[in-house]
């Protein structure tokens, strides 16, 4: 099928392809919904089955975890498995076969704690918003072992959260939760991508959650030129230059050509 029969509605294909082919930079911005396609929930749809009486706010946040941290760290078990049994999709795939065929030419910022950008084989992948699979203590910790790594986590019960063996520190996954800093150096990092960048693409966010969602209009007062790729409307569509109504698996490998998983 011709590029031209499948314009998304609200916004010209062709004419991103044209300012992608222009672009020195290209940053792209990911959400949840860049990982809808492979079968991981974005974060504000309703949550599922147990968690369904649970405000996910509650959940991810430091309160939510001291109150609580076995349900809490129970809720990240299950979403761990998630993002263990999806794949890539072919957004992600067209994403880094674009970054391979156009080296140091594309930074992609994810708000995303899931590793589908990296196991596409994307390089290079800001992390706003940390790593579901890996933990970190609850409390620095008071004593670390050997310099740089700190308490020996002892085996934790089914569900429960590793302890320290020796001063009962927690360990918490290592995401950032709500009223909770994002890291200062991956957040220098994407402001900086967003800032020299002549092209950035914003893909499946609702840009709710700042300052994530601010690199858009970061980008755009830099100069660039800023394109939203979602189904439906979203609270940054007004910084947007061209609105590609569509989704990530879909509309990235139709923008980008498609891609063939490393
Ligand atoms: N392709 C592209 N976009 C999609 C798709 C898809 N297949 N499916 C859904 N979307 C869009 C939705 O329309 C919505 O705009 O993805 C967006 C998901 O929005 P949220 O669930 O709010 O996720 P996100 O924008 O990533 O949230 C930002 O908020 O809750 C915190 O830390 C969490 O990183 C998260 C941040």
């Amino acid at each position: 099928m011709a590029l031209s029969e499948q314009q998304p509605a609200g916004g010209s294909l062709a004419a991103v392809r044209d300012a992608l082919g222009d672009a020195r930079q290209v940053a792209v911005l990911t959400g949840a919904g860049m990982s809808a396609e492979s079968g991981i929930p974005t974060f504000r749809d309703a949550l599922t089955g147990l968690w369904a009486n649970f405000d996910p706010e509650a959940l991810a946040s430091i309160e939510g975890f001291r109150a609580d941290p076995a349900r809490v760290y129970r809720w990240y078990v299950e979403r761990r498995e998630g993002v263990r049994r999806a794949e890539p999709n072919a957004g992600h795939v067209a994403l880094a076969a674009w970054a391979r065929r156009h080296p140091g030419s594309m930074t992609v910022i994810t708000q995303n704690v899931d590793d589908l950008h990296q196991r596409a084989g994307q390089p290079g992948v800001i992390r706003l918003h940390g790593d579901i699979l890996a933990d970190q203590w609850l409390e620095p910790c008071r004593h670390p072992a050997v310099p740089g790594r700190p308490c020996d986590p002892a085996d934790a019960d089914e569900g429960q959260p590793p302890k320290c063996a020796r001063c009962a520190n927690l360990a918490r996954p290592a995401v950032v939760w709500f009223g909770e800093a994002l890291p200062e150096a991956a957040l220098a990092r994407a402001e900086r991508a967003a800032r020299e960048c002549q092209l950035m693409l914003v893909v499946g966010t609702s840009g709710a959650v700042w300052p994530a969602a601010g690199l858009a209009l970061q980008a755009r007062r830099a100069g660039a030129r800023v394109v939203i790729l979602n189904p439906a409307d979203s609270e940054i569509d007004v910084v947007a230059h061209d609105l590609l109504r569509g989704t990530a698996a879909r509309l990235l490998p139709l923008l980008l050509g498609g891609g063939v998983a490393c």
